[in-house]
């Protein structure tokens, strides 16, 4: 019997990604980061992404599958959205193309589902149920995940997300893009108690979240500061301690009215250091579980794609140019 290979895509944003996943795991990735031709203009351009996008796809998928590979892929799954329009028509269009020259089922994957699962790449995988912070540059969500497609959203953002707020204080900072990691790493060099930044909506009850009070803020403390070197790292050390504490705040609120015992954060400001370690001792003395994939695939990765195709293999309908795997948020 023949067993189930799944080509994933990504090209929701800047990276374009390729990867394989089968039924002894993961079977290649490659990916193509479009940071230096957006790095110019401090952002995402979109129109220079899709173009992008179409120049690489096709030698990444060569790259991780030879022509005898691909006769072996019995699915595609591609990132079907939320992302940038012309980026995802790249991505779409090709699994559709490849699917039909092929004759294999073609999948629309959620990004997010793909970020939600993405901690089943690692050998210390959460069994389910699980609870789950999802952190990125569009999306802050606490998600109560029963099993492949049972979602259910505990909390959100009503306004910025947090790899936004990252990318949007790193702007005001004068760092360039993208500004998480920057961000980050300046704040090393800070005192996170220098300036005392709003924590936002943790003195209420529930799991929403709001950030862009907190941008203000640091507008603000950066107009009034002397801009020194040393001045700006506090201020970056500060903005990213009421963050985590912010998160660290909701995700304990969460885990006492769960009762999984298993958190798992992911995407893309899953991938910073301070944070997973303020989980991890939150954990430690309430008694849960950290779980998060390594870093290179909290940030967007196909791996997470091909790995949601390959849990959703009972969903590709053979014959249907493209199915849809449902998942609500
Ligand atoms: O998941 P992702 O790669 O793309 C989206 O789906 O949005 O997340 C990108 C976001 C950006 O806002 C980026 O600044 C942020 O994740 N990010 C970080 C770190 N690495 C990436 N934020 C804080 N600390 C990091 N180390
Ligand atoms: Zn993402």
């Amino acid at each position: 019997q023949r067993g189930t290979l799944i080509l994933g895509i990504e090209s929701s944003c800047d990276e374009t990604a390729v990867a394989l996943y089968g039924d002894d795991g993961l079977a290649g990735h490659a990916l193509h980061s479009q940071v230096a031709l957006h790095a110019d203009y401090g952002g995402v351009v979109p129109e220079l992404a899709s173009r992008d996008h179409i120049r690489k796809i096709t030698p990444l998928i060569e790259t991780v599958c030879d022509s005898a590979r691909r006769a072996e892929i019995t699915g595609i799954a591609y990132t079907r959205g939320p992302g940038l329009v012309g980026a995802l028509l790249v991505g779409s269009a090709v699994a559709s193309g490849l699917g039909m020259s092929l004759g294999v089922p073609v999948l629309g994957v959620h990004h997010m589902e793909g970020h939600l699962l993405s901690p089943l790449l690692e050998d210390a995988a959460p069994a389910f149920p699980y609870t789950a912070l999802l952190v990125s540059g569009g999306h802050t969500l606490l998600v109560a995940v029963e099993g492949v497609g049972a979602y259910r959203v505990l909390g959100k953002s009503i306004d910025d997300a947090v790899g936004e707020a990252f990318d949007k204080a790193a702007k005001m900072l004068g760092l360039g893009y993208p500004g998480g990691p920057a961000l980050a790493a300046l704040a090393e060099q800070g005192d996170p108690g220098a300036y005392d930044f709003p924590r936002p909506m943790t003195k209420r009850p529930g799991l929403d979240f709001s950030f862009s009070g907190l941008k203000t803020a640091v507008m603000l403390a950066i107009k009034a500061c002397d801009g020194t070197p040393q001045v700006h790292a506090d201020i970056a050390a500060s903005f990213q301690q009421a963050v985590i504490d912010t998160l660290v705040i909701k995700c304990r609120r969460a885990m006492r009215d769960s009762a999984t015992g298993r958190l798992v954060v992911a995407g893309g400001v899953g991938a910073n250091q301070a944070l997973r370690d303020r989980l991890g001792a939150a954990g430690t003395t309430d008694g849960f579980a950290l779980y998060y994939p390594r870093q290179a695939f909290c940030t967007d990765n196909a791996a997470m794609i091909a790995l949601a195709g390959w849990l959703r293999r009972g969903d590709f309908m053979p014959g249907i140019a493209a199915a849809q795997a449902t998942a609500r948020w």
